[in-house]
């Protein structure tokens, strides 16, 4: 640990996934002008930057991918020859604009193409209603495929848009958004804190609004607004129990977007427009903590920014935190204590993997993705190590002035990008230090720069788990499946007891489960992954005509990856997967057809 504090300035130097050269040229201000065409699938649009440069600087760089660069020119008409660098892998390309003295704007006209990776244009069947949809998902390095710009998460800039969509719809981004449709199919929109590209963000379909309090609302396709208001009807207190905690909103409005079952993620913390899958709507509220994990990303990850993806424990680690306290405080400990418990357990088991893969070096928080795609970075380390690792601290130093740190910490950084080794001295200085509470001789060592799990590992303890684990244990001595106790379990409480299932359970009882509870036409998107994967294992041939329907309606690919992957595991299995995966994949988002197509082998012509 160097003892100097680093400058923000320092670090914007190495971010290994983005062509720019921030110490030379930053965008600081984004005005975008684009036509929606869902005819031809393409976006075409100028990207005008204000744009500040060091003092004889002669280009800017920006990040492209798949885009047709039609023309740029600087300020109001000064046409200028650009050179878009060689395509280079994952990255895309790099793209120079020369600069003279007098530049302060830059654009480009530029138009996407029908495969860009970070949209998906969905057909009226590919949604619930009947008008097709258009949603985005940039982060991690994916704005960079529908609009030029540096896509570095140490890049900030603010931005106006001016979007025309085909009339009759709906357009909203990460930004102050209409409530309403406009019938000429123009809107405009204002993001006026400055943001990283990975949270640009726009949706366009057949979308309506409705308010849940002041602050808040959701927006969804009719169709699905019933449901989705019984789930969210509670977001304004969400909103204000976070404020309780962490301090001021700062964002103005929070707003959820039900997307499409497709969206390849639970969720994506867009400022001021959360976007959600339609699977955590399960009518009783119990899997709204993904939507208290995407509100924290507004203090965690939106407010103050990983500087660059090896420092992406940062944002998801500090926002696992920060859910969990959340839902401590709306929901009470014995419920957080289930999360806390669920993340240990996936914690044990990826750490074990990626040691087991040849891959320890990955468990570390810090991590090195120098040449891969961020996205591998997105397993539970950064997420449940993370988490582990504050609640470490919380219990060292007390929770009263843990949480006072956190507050100052955000109030003090706000709007910043921050990376890995900054954290660590403002806490050494300001936590530790502050308070003159001994700081353990190898807590980096162990937990930020070090493989596998640290021996002291904080132990949930939740009593709601441990009668689950009793009642298997009747149940598998008895034999008998009326000894089962679990009227009143939540979601939770059947996930733990699916983790909690021996191996060696027979074909017979997974039958009597089915009889019991009719797992397999149930409606709850977490409970039936965990189904269909145990019927794979089993081979519980009754629920795959279920499993099937699934898997082509569901595109989000935390479900996706582990029930092809254990359809794969035997040859009369992967025929199955690839037969589903075959009338499936147009329905996925390029996130989860391209870990897909890896994982199954899959060819395209
Ligand atoms: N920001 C992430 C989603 C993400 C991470 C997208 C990395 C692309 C690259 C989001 O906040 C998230 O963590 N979503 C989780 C849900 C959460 C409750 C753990 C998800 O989608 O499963
Ligand atoms: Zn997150």
């Amino acid at each position: 640990m160097k003892n100097t504090r680093i400058k923000t300035s320092d670090l914007k130097k190495d971010d290994q996934h983005s062509f720019a050269k921030p110490q030379k040229a930053i965008i600081t201000h984004l005005n975008w002008n684009a036509t929606i065409d869902f005819e031809t699938k393409t976006i075409n649009a100028i990207a005008q930057f204000n744009i500040q440069k060091y003092p004889n600087v002669t280009e800017i760089i920006l990040d492209t991918k798949n885009l047709d660069i039609e023309k740029i020119w600087r300020n109001k008409d000064d046409s200028v020859d650009f050179v878009l660098k060689e395509q280079v892998e994952i990255l895309g390309q790099a793209l120079h604009i020369p600069l003279t003295k007098e530049t302060e704007t830059i654009s480009i006209q530029y138009k996407t193409f029908p495969d860009s990776e970070a949209l998906q244009w969905l057909s009226a069947q590919q949604t619930a209603g009947d008008s097709p949809f258009l949603f985005t998902q940039s982060q991690a390095i994916l704005c960079r495929s529908w609009i030029p710009i540096q896509d570095s998460p140490g890049i900030r800039f603010t931005y106006e848009a001016q979007v025309k969509v085909p009339k009759g719809n709906l357009a909203i981004m990460s930004a102050e958004n209409p409530q309403e449709v406009d019938s000429t199919g123009n809107y405009n929109f204002k993001m006026q804190q400055p943001i990283p590209a990975y949270l640009m963000a726009l949706a366009v379909g057949d979308l309506e609004y409705y308010k849940t309090g002041p602050e808040t609302g959701i927006y969804a396709e009719p169709a699905t607004m019933e449901k989705a208001v019984k789930d969210l009807e509670d977001l304004q207190s969400f909103l204000e129990t976070a404020e309780e905690l962490y301090g001021n909103y700062r964002w103005g409005q929070f707003d959820v977007l039900i997307l499409p079952p497709s969206f390849p993620f639970g969720g994506m913390e867009n400022p001021r427009l959360t976007f959600a899958t339609p699977t955590i709507l399960s009518g009783d509220k119990s899997l709204v903590s993904l939507i208290a994990h995407e509100l924290a990303h507004s203090w965690s990850g939106n407010l103050v920014t990983n500087a660059t993806w090896n420092d992406f424990w940062l944002n998801e680690g500090f926002t696992v935190y920060f859910e969990y306290r959340i839902m401590e405080a709306l929901y009470g400990k014995d419920y957080s204590e289930m999360l806390a418990s669920i993340s240990h357990k996936e914690l044990r088991g990826e750490a074990k993997e990626l040691i087991d893969n040849g891959n320890a070096k990955d468990t570390h928080l810090k991590l090195d993705l120098a040449g891969r795609n961020p996205d591998v970075g997105m397993t539970a380390i950064a997420y449940d190590k993370g988490y582990f690792f504050l609640k470490y601290i919380e219990e060292l130093t007390g929770r009263e002035k843990f949480d006072d740190f956190l507050k100052q910490y955000f109030t003090e950084h706000a709007f910043e990008s921050i990376n890995t080794e900054q954290f660590l001295l403002y806490m050494e200085q300001n936590l530790f230090g502050k308070h003159n509470i001994p700081m353990p001789k190898d807590l980096f060592s162990n937990w930020v720069y070090g493989s596998g799990i640290p021996e002291n590992l904080p132990k949930p303890n939740s009593e709601r788990f441990r009668n689950v684990e009793q009642s298997i244990a009747k149940w598998l001595n008895t034999e008998n499946i009326d000894t089962l106790k679990c009227q009143d379990w939540s979601t939770h409480e059947f996930l733990h007891f699916f983790h909690q299932l021996p191996d060696s359970i027979e074909y017979s009882e997974v039958q009597a489960l089915d009889e019991k509870f009719d797992f397999t036409n149930g409606g709850n998107s977490e409970i039936l992954a965990e189904w269909f994967l145990l019927s794979i294992k089993k081979e519980y041939r009754p629920a795959y005509g279920a499993m099937e329907n699934f898997l082509i309606n569901t595109g989000r690919k935390k479900f996706l990856m582990p029930l092809y992957g254990e359809l794969a595991k035997t040859e009369n299995g992967k025929r199955i997967a690839l037969n589903i995966y075959k009338k499936a994949r147009q329905n996925y988002h390029y996130v989860s057809y391209n870990s897909l197509d890896k994982l199954l082998n899959y060819q395209t012509d």
